[in-house]
């Protein structure tokens, strides 16, 4: 435990980078998430799969901040030499300055801005002078401005959307809207990245260039994914340890061998017959 460490860090031996605790939320007379507990380890990748309307979304919006969890909390753990922090109660935006970055199961871009410009509303957080700030045009912000474009289009070059920097984003494959989002993500430079069904809607080949950039995130930018997919192909492949909810319970976690045969899973995605 580092001095000001003022949530201890697990025992196990791992190295965690999230751990949400007791995590319940209540929409009226439905319990869409019942006392979840979650972690992720650092530089791995995690899964959280289950039938639809186990409250996997609902999770990302707790831990997020969009949703303000009825019970619960969520421990960040920056760095093994820095100090854990609590998001509990944190606005979004604070959130994701804090290093939690998330796309969203029906695409949310800027369909009427660019491709670089959807990257640069990533960027913004970690610039000084802000949205706003920018309208006044100092040389300060100016230089900063010209360096958030450098980024963006950097990323851009990586992740292969570099041609496209100038399209309008509804006007790009859906395959290409999907990874545009990723990287409007990953422009926050996040420590963790969650994904809410990047591969719904794709197709074979799509799904498969996926993969591999999933594992090029977590390889090259040092970024811990969780991961909601409905994809159990892409799920089993990428992950280290898989979550899985049922009516807004935990009801396994594990290894993907161990969840692909366990009773429990097999019977909440088949039903009761
Ligand atoms: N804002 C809300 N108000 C009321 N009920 C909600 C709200 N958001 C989610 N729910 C309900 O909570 C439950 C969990 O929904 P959630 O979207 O988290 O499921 P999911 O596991 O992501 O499902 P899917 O795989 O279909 O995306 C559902 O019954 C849903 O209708
Ligand atoms: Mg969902």
């Amino acid at each position: 435990m580092s001095p000001a460490d003022q949530y201890p860090r697990p025992k196990g031996g791992h190295d965690l980078i999230l751990n949400a605790i007791g995590m319940s939320m209540v929409f009226g007379g439905l319990v869409a998430l019942n006392g979840v507990n979650l972690s992720i380890e650092r530089d791995s990748v995690t899964a959280l799969i289950g039938p639809n309307g186990s409250g996997k979304t609902t999770f990302f919006n707790c831990v997020t901040g969009i949703y303000k969890p009825t019970r619960g909390d969520v421990i960040l753990y920056p760095a093994a030499n820095l100090p854990s922090i609590s998001l509990k109660g944190l606005p979004a935006d604070v959130i994701t300055q804090r290093g939690l970055a998330r796309t969203f199961q029906n695409i949310r871009l800027f369909n009427n801005l660019t491709v670089l410009e959807n990257v640069l509303i990533g960027r913004h957080c970690r610039m000084e002078a802000g949205l706003w700030g920018a309208l006044t045009r100092n040389k300060k912000t100016r230089a900063e401005e010209a360096a958030g474009i450098e980024y963006s289009f950097d990323l851009l070059v990586t992740y292969g959307l570099d041609a496209m920097a100038n399209e309008l984003a509804k006007n790009l494959p859906y395959g290409d809207q999907r990874r545009l989002e990723i990287v409007r993500a990953l422009a926050t430079e996040p420590k963790v990245l969650l994904l809410d069904e990047p591969a719904a809607g794709l197709n074979i080949s799509e799904t498969a260039a996926l993969r591999d950039l999933i594992t090029h995130i977590r390889e090259r930018e040092k970024v811990s994914i969780l991961l909601i997919e409905h994809d159990m192909s892409l799920v089993m492949n990428v992950s280290k340890k898989i979550y899985v909810f049922d009516y807004g319970r935990l009801i396994a976690e594990g290894p993907p061998e161990e969840i692909q045969r366990d009773p429990k899973v097999i019977k909440a995605y088949l039903g009761e017959d």
